[in-house]
Formats: C-alpha cells, structure tokens, sequence
C-alpha cells in the first residue's frame, strides 16, 4: 500500500536540487537572447521588478503547496479543492511536452562541445547548424527523414536522465545535483573571465548594463521578462511543488526560496556578462555597433554566434567552445532532471507503482516521443512552435490560473502564508499577499491580453496557419485538455488521499 514519501538527505541537497532546476537552458540559452532581443539594459529593470513582484513570491507559494501536501502537483492542488487538480494535471502534461524539446537542446550542445574542439563549423557556422549538423528542411511539414548525428546524443541525453530518476531522490537527484552545480560554478567562472579579456568587451556590458527607462512602458518587454522569469526559476510548471514535496515538514520554505531565487538571477546576470562580454568582441570584430551584430534570434545566439565567437578568439578558442557547450549540458540535464520528475513523481502518485518502472515507462514514453519528432529535418520547427506556444499559452498562463485560483477563488493564500510561516526563519507578511494577490494577476493578466492580441495579428514566425494550429495552438490546448481530461479520471487512490489530508487538518 502506501509507501513512505521519499526525502531530500539534507536542506544544502534541497537547495543545489533547486537551484540545478532553476539554472539550465533558459539561463545561459535563453536570457541572453531575450535581453538582446529587448535592448540589452531595457531588460534588466523590469527583470528585477517581475523577479521580486512575481517571480519569487510565486517560487515561495509552490514551495508552500508541495510541502504542505507533500504530493506530486495534482494531488497538491487537490488538497487545496477537488476542482484544483486539473491545474496540476496541466502542469505535468507541460512538463511532458517540454522534455521532449529541452532534451535535444542538451544533444546539440553535447555535439558542439566536441565541435569545439576542431572547430567543425569552418567559416560559416549558421550554414554549418542548419544544413551540415541539423539538416533542416526548408520549411515545417510532415517528418521526411531522420538525422543520425541528432538523435545519438539524445539517445545519450535520455539514459543519463532516466539513469539519474532510477536512482530515486536523494542517491539519484540530490547526488547528481552535487556534482552538476559546483562543477557548473567552475566551468562558468572560468568562461566570463575569459569573456571578460575579450577586446571590445567592455562596449558588450555596456549595451547590457546602460538602463533604458523608456522601455518600462514597452508592453513586449514585461511579455519576454515575464516569461523569461517563471521558464528560467521553473515556476508554473510543477517543477518547484514537485520538489517542495520531498521536503520534510519542518524544513524551512521561505529562506530556502530566497537562496534559490537569488542564486538563479545571480548566475543569469554572470551570464549576461560573458555573453554580452563575448558579443561586444564579435561586433568589435566586424566593426560595428553591439546592436547590430546578430540577427539571428533563439537558438542563433548560443549555435550561431558563439562558435563565430570561438573561431574568431586569439587564444583558448577550443577550450572556450568546450566551456560554453559543457555548461549547457550540465546547467541543462539538471534542469531536464526536474522537468521529467514532475510526470514520474505524478504518475506515483496516482497509480502506486514504484519508481523504477515508473522511470522506465514514463520516461522512456518521453524520451521515444522526443526521439521521434525532434532528430529530423523538420524537427527545428516544431521545437520553435512548441516551445513559443507552451511558454506562453502553458507556463504562463497555468501560472495566471494557478494565482487567481489559490488568492482569489479559494481563498487560500492566509492558509499558506500561516503554514510557511511556521517552519521559516524569514516570516511572510502582507507584501507577499499584495504581490500575488494583486500584482502577479493584474500584470500577467494584461501580458496575456496583449501576447494573446500580437498573436492574432501574425502568424508566429510566419510559419503556415496549419503547421500553428497543430505544432503550436495543438500543443497549448493539448495540454489543457489532457489536463482536464486526467484530473475527471476516477481514482481511488486520489479520493483516498484528500480525507487523509482532511482528517490530518494538514493546515
Ligand atoms: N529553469 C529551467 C531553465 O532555466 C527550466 O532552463
């Protein structure tokens, strides 16, 4: 019957688990191309007001509803109301989709660190990415062929992660986790300085660091900080509950929160430096101006230009490449480690199995459902669709629906507020009820309307309407509707588990 809830070994294993979940690709891969896209220094302010207005505050509400139930997310938002479960249901199947595509990011990287080392890509790294490594077709359709050079190192990526689940939490995750972050710490450290002693720079953190007040009333701006926000601490997709439940009852929430919080925008800023560093060499280079030096967006900027960067730099060129790429590797397996323990962890919960089938069943569903789509020509689009559709219409909105739903429907914020309160050294007063009560929801709210409207306007991309409403629209509503449909299932088990928690009085 019901077995004992697995536990972290110490809260510094907690913490590095959080933190390694927090720190991936949206940190190193993604953060600097959205402050780029954004103007550079336009970013970094309202980065810090949605950082401590939502970001953290939503970081400490996850916490507190994982801990408290100490239930994968569905069943934690179930113990908060039997209609709140479908909210966690629709985390997990986000958590699904995104394993899927983060993986084969990890692959590339993997590939690249060796292509590093003999600089593979030549003189011309955006032909050598789409046609030599990727194969890319010339436009979004039906799966036509398979690409061998992807889809080994995916397969490489999968047994690690699914190795590292096998093992459970605390000799799996925690230990794993160990490893990760220092070496992590290391290999970026090393990087910026290196970056840092780059001629030009200095014009690079410049363009990153020179405030823009003016982009405060850009509404796309708050849209890219929003979502760079919530993808890059791993809040609104189940990640943070998911791990607060393995917490023991007495761990401190709040303080815990913080270091994780803190620690995650501390390394995303280092790693705005050295890219930003890195770039300003590369427009030095050329000759031209920090804003002008890229036009590749997404995936361009860490596939692209980086190894321009690399082949360009006077000396260790192949030990930067090598840096660059392993950290993405690192920072993204750990992260990768936490997205697919969200579905195992759920899937326990619901049926009672045991972990290791459950790794095996579930994971090797994600990791075969990754391997399919994504090592083919086509792959690179439906990876773009995806992540842009579950990003906005997934992540954040659950996000939205989550916060209105626990401050506003139920009612349950004091509740939550009482039960960290309890077990934390840093005590939750009325600015953390204001922040997610009211600013969380009136901000993302808009930012909703507003993404929502752009979207409208043009298709994404440019990509065909049909491709959208399958790749894209399909995904975002897939994922509510399997929510749903998930959370309406009879079980026992989960019937089971609420009178548990009713008769506990787990407030
Ligand atoms: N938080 C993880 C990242 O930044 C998902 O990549």
């Amino acid at each position: 019957m019901s077995r004992e809830r697995e536990q972290w070994g110490t809260r510094a294993g907690f913490i590095l688990a959080a933190v390694g979940s927090a720190i991936g690709l949206g940190n190193i891969w993604r953060f600097p191309y959205v402050a780029y896209e954004s103007g550079g220094g336009a970013f970094l302010l309202p980065y810090l007001i949605a950082l401590l207005t939502a970001g953290i505050p939503l970081l400490i509400m996850e916490y507190t509803i994982g801990r408290r139930a100490r239930r994968s997310p569905p069943l934690a938002y179930r113990s908060l109301s039997r209609r709140a479960e479908t909210i966690g249901w629709w985390q997990v199947a986000i958590c699904l989709v995104i394993a899927t595509y983060y993986a084969v990011i990890i692959a590339w990287a993997m590939r690249y660190t060796g292509f590093s080392v003999g600089q593979d890509w030549g003189t011309d790294p955006e032909s050598f990415l789409i046609s030599d490594f990727l194969q890319r077709a010339d436009q979004p359709g039906m799966i036509s062929s398979y690409v061998a050079g992807v889809a080994w190192p995916l397969v490489a990526v999968w047994v690690i992660t699914l190795g590292v689940l096998a093992l459970g939490v605390r000799r799996g995750i925690e230990r794993a986790n160990k490893i990760f972050i220092p070496l992590l710490v290391v290999v970026f450290a090393i990087l910026v300085v290196q970056s840092l002693t780059l001629d030009g720079a200095a014009d690079g953190l410049d363009a990153f660091f020179s405030p823009d007040w003016s982009a405060i009333t850009d509404g796309s701006v708050w849209v890219a900080v929003y979502g760079q926000i919530f993808f890059s601490l791993s809040v609104g997709f189940g990640i943070m509950i998911t791990y607060a439940s393995y917490l023991r009852r007495r761990a401190d929430l709040t303080g815990s929160a913080m270091v994780a919080g803190f620690a995650n925008s501390s390394f995303e800023i280092l790693a705005g430096i050295g890219v930003f560093a890195a770039i300003g060499f590369m427009a030095a280079n050329a000759g031209v101006g920090v804003g002008e030096v890229l036009d590749e967006g997404g995936i361009g900027l860490a596939f692209i230009a980086f190894p321009t960067i690399i082949s360009s730099m006077p000396a260790g060129s192949g030990l930067f490449g090598i840096l660059f790429f392993g950290a993405l590797v690192i920072a993204g397996l750990s992260s990768l480690i936490s997205i697919v323990q969200v579905v195992v962890s759920a899937v326990q919960d619901r049926t009672g199995w045991s972990r290791v089938p459950t790794v095996l069943v579930v994971g090797g569903a994600i990791a075969l459902a990754s391997l399919v789509l994504f090592p083919t020509p086509e792959g690179l689009f439906i990876l773009d669709a995806a992540d842009h559709f579950v990003n906005h219409y997934g992540i954040a909105m659950a996000a939205l629906v989550s916060v209105v739903v626990v401050a506003w429907v139920l009612r349950r914020l004091p509740t939550l507020q009482a039960h960290a309160n309890e077990t934390s050294a840093l005590r939750l007063g009325w600015w953390w009820l204001l922040t997610l009560g009211v600013v969380t929801p009136v901000v993302l709210g808009w930012m909703m309307v507003d993404s929502l409207r752009t979207e409208f306007e043009a298709p994404y991309e440019d990509y065909p309407v049909g491709f959208l409403l399958v790749a894209g629209w399909g995904v975002a509503v897939g994922v509510l509707v399997v929510g749903i449909a998930l959370a309406y299932l009879p079980s026992r088990r989960a019937d089971r588990f609420v009178s548990v928690t009713d008769e506990e009085g787990s407030d």
